[in-house]
């Protein structure tokens, strides 16, 4: 096959997904296989990943464990209906699954993606309510910044104006919280910001403006990560949980990046110590090699549904690929890795390291922001008068040209490495990124 990059035709037909496509079909950026923590790009130079591809591989790339258990599953079983029918790796997913969970979170759902987890925790939500009499509980409240893919469900929830604007009024009946990035106040904080908890307490004024038995659900990122790492201040997110309790609204983490280990517990709601009604995800359930997504639900909300007659369907709500047989092979595969070599805790050994290196670059000009919680960091960069993203984009190709992938949004460079990351690659990315950051005038 002749390579796409010297063949523009070849580019034509691939409408790509939140991608400039003119310019990128003009000097493309392509990767053609990885191993660890590296991809070769087609011109067969080493790229260290320092956002685990899209957030999701988290244990590293093209794992020969999960390799072989999909390729086994798609030889014994392919595919299976899932309405009205079982098989029985989704089942035992279930349950190693939810060992995991935090307590009391011990039913899950299966999905194909987070925009999806997405969607079905704001429908189980809603019938939840309607099943308890309280159908007038249909508003969502979200935050802005927060990002929860884009189906009209997660845009409507979602807070970020450019996934929004051009796409109409969205759901009906949705509010937002203020968004908690401060940096006037909390400016290279190391961890969990100090100042701006009560931001959270903003939930009482949205329920004061449409009364308590109009609101379903609360979803918030317990990190936001799209939106360029924001972190909520110390106990903030337990006075949601408290507010939510307060008035009877459902409270949503989505934990589709903050999920498998990111911040050093299986999820951030344990790191964090706020246990969710509901917990979205997706990305790292399957390491990325196969699409999947999950809901994990409070066997109080999945037992409300159980009450109707037992040969009605409960949820009218399914994918064609929930539990699809090969998704579910490449997420007990990846299960395996995570807990035989410990890595929801790498987050943990390596986090301080991971910090100080990031806080390393501090000093640099345009600097204005370094945020950072387990092995997540964000570096803000000032933008360039009137040229708003400019500067992140020269560095994010100036990095890819130098062997380093981060991801940008506008003018923030947001790093989430595999978690099986050793200290010569934190060396090597906040190196090459401290070099280019000085370039980049
Ligand atoms: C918090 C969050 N929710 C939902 C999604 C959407 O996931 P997907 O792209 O798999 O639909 C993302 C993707 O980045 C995400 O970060």
């Amino acid at each position: 096959m002749s390579n796409p990059s010297n063949n523009k035709t070849h580019m034509d037909a691939y409408w790509m997904p939140f991608t400039a496509n003119r310019q990128f079909k003009q000097t493309p950026r392509l990767l053609k296989s990885a191993k660890g923590m590296f991809y070769t790009s087609d011109d067969d130079r080493q790229i260290l990943d320092g956002t685990a591809g899209l957030w999701c591989c988290n244990a590293g790339h093209s794992r020969s464990e999960i390799t072989q258990a999909v390729a086994q599953q798609i030889e014994t079983l392919d595919y299976a209906p899932s309405f009205q029918l079982g098989h029985p790796i989704a089942f035992e997913l279930a349950n190693r699954l939810v060992s995991h969970a935090p307590d009391g979170i011990n039913k899950v759902f299966f999905t194909n993606s987070g925009s999806e987890s997405v969607d079905t925790a704001l429908k189980i939500a809603l019938a939840y309510h309607r099943i308890r009499g309280e159908a007038s509980r249909t508003r969502f409240v979200g935050r802005e910044k927060g990002y929860h893919g884009v189906g009209f469900g997660g845009i409507s929830v979602g807070g970020l104006v450019n996934n929004r604007k051009m796409f109409g009024p969205l759901l009906p009946g949705t509010d937002h919280l203020p968004h908690t990035l401060r940096i006037d106040l909390n400016a290279f904080s190391r961890g969990l910001p100090k100042h701006g908890a009560d931001l959270a307490q903003r939930l009482e004024d949205i329920v004061a403006l449409h009364d308590a038995s109009t609101i379903a659900a609360v979803i918030v990122e317990p990190l936001q990560g799209s939106a360029g790492v924001v972190l909520p201040a110390e106990g903030y997110l337990q006075t949601l949980r408290d507010i939510c309790d307060k008035y009877g609204m459902l409270l949503i983490f989505d934990e589709v990046i903050t999920g498998f280990g990111r911040v050093g517990n299986c999820f951030a709601s344990q790191e964090f110590g706020v246990t969710p009604d509901i917990i979205t995800t997706a990305k790292g359930l399957s390491n990325g090699a196969v699409p999947m997504g999950a809901v994990f639900v409070s066997e109080k909300i999945e037992q409300t549904f159980m009450t109707g007659p037992e040969e009605m369907i409960e949820f009218f709500h399914g994918y064609t690929y929930s539990g699809h047989p090969v998704a579910c092979a490449a997420a007990l595969a990846s299960l395996g890795i995570y807990e035989r070599d410990k890595l929801f805790s790498k987050a943990h050994q390596l986090g301080q390291y991971f910090e100080d290196s990031a806080h390393a670059l501090a000093a640099l000009e345009h600097v204005r922001d370094i945020r950072n919680y387990g092995l997540v960091a964000a570096i803000d960069l000032e933008s360039r008068e009137g040229k708003p993203g400019e500067r992140g984009y020269e560095v994010f190709t100036e990095c890819f040209r130098r062997g380093l992938l981060v991801r940008v949004t506008g003018d923030i460079i947001a790093l989430s490495p595999p978690l099986i990351i050793e200290k010569s690659h934190i060396d090597q990315l906040f190196g090459t990124l401290s070099e280019v950051i000085a370039t980049c005038k």
